[in-house]
């Protein structure tokens, strides 16, 4: 059933490239995103203004990463927001906006009272929901389904990842039925993401570099994960695997709110992951990473290839295909999957059952 893996995750992690093609296959046809079966229609999305993305744990940080590629793409506002916040909040919401509820199993209790909330104020939803016939795929007014598969690890790997790419087909065809994209940078959009399969399989194919440098982690009790922007909401997510599997107390920062606080955490040793993939943000990043250097720090770089000039700042660097920096994300997060992997195999944890978690979180 493991398919010869040793852990359901790592199954999972090697599946990612099979279940991102379906998921794309699902809606893009001839080069065409079509959203006949999630209901969206152009009008429907060209009456939109705001969108308000709702989930919780992963599925909020594929909101955060969504975020950024939507307000790129498009001249429509977005706010991402915790399912647990955003349902006791007094939101004022626009008749204009879309709620979009983000859930692997689409049963989390907080997500599912957010939807609801959102409903009852009358204004439209949308699931991207992996399991069919689940609560939210149900209540919502339309719905993407990932198709991930089921997920048998607590960590989410593969769900994360079909939702990463629901999210950048969505900005995408916001963009074309608003007429904010052209027409060659809409194939252009479209046909980088159907590269993120194959780009994924390299970065599978050097998986023994990230477990290398994994056992020099095993032993430490802080990781601290920063970035700017997209890289931003994939540190989130790092982070969150590390911690989650690994025990490891992790935090994620964006890198510019290092000097606001948390860089007097910084002593001789400490780790810091920088993920550092977006061309605009690269020399802030950079300089963060000298800053921490300089404090001790022991300083992995995650960067696209190309960038070789990190290994004067960084002690360890692994390198991520070249992608368009609004889809980087997807490649990312996935040595981050493998470090978080590792580091609890490491470790000698259970790794697809990580103490006091549950698959589906039915209650507040
Ligand atoms: C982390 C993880 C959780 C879920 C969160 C939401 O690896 O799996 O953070 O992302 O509990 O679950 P769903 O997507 O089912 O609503």
């Amino acid at each position: 059933e493991k398919g010869g893996y040793e852990h359901f995750m790592l199954k999972e992690i090697h599946e990612q490239p099979k279940v991102i093609m379906d998921t794309i296959n699902s809606v893009v046809k001839d080069g065409q995103i079509s959203f006949e079966s999630v209901g969206l229609t152009d009008d429907d999305m060209r009456e939109i203004e705001q969108i308000y993305i709702v989930a919780c744990g992963s599925a909020y940080h594929v909101g955060m990463a969504a975020q950024y590629v939507i307000e790129e793409l498009t001249s429509l506002s977005v706010r991402v927001e915790l399912a647990s916040e955003f349902r006791y909040r007094k939101m004022k919401l626009k008749k204009d906006s879309l709620v979009i509820i983000i859930s692997q199993s689409g049963e989390t209790a907080d997500s599912l009272a957010a939807l609801r909330s959102a409903k009852e104020q009358g204004i439209k939803t949308l699931g991207i929901v992996n399991v069919v016939g689940s609560s939210i795929a149900r209540e919502a007014d339309n719905v993407f389904y990932t198709l991930a598969g089921p997920e048998i690890s607590v960590a989410t790997t593969k769900a994360y990842s079909t939702q990463l790419i629901a999210g950048y087909l969505l900005a995408l065809q916001f963009a074309k039925a608003r007429e904010e994209i052209s027409e060659d940078k809409y194939a252009s959009l479209i046909a980088e993401i159907n590269t993120i399969p194959e780009k994924i399989e390299k970065i599978l194919e050097d998986k023994e570099r990230i477990q290398w440098f994994s056992t020099k982690l095993v032993g430490i009790k802080d990781a601290f994960f920063i970035g700017r922007g997209i890289d931003y909401a994939i540190s989130l997510e790092g982070s969150l695997k590390m911690k989650e599997i690994s025990y490891i107390h992790s935090e994620a920062y964006a890198a510019g709110e290092l000097k606001h606080g948390p860089i007097s955490l910084i002593e001789d040793g400490t780790v810091v992951i920088s993920v550092v993939t977006q061309p605009e943000l690269y020399e802030k990043t950079v300089s963060n990473m000298v800053e921490v250097k300089s404090r001790g720090a022991h300083v992995m770089g995650l960067t696209t290839y190309g960038n070789y000039a990190m290994e004067d700042t960084a002690d360890f660097t692994v390198y991520i295909p070249k992608m368009d920096p609004l889809f980087a994300g997807s490649l990312s997060v996935i040595p981050l999957q493998l470090m978080g992997y590792y580091v609890s195999v490491g470790k000698g944890f259970d790794v697809d059952k990580p103490r006091n978690l549950a698959k589906s979180v039915t209650v507040e």
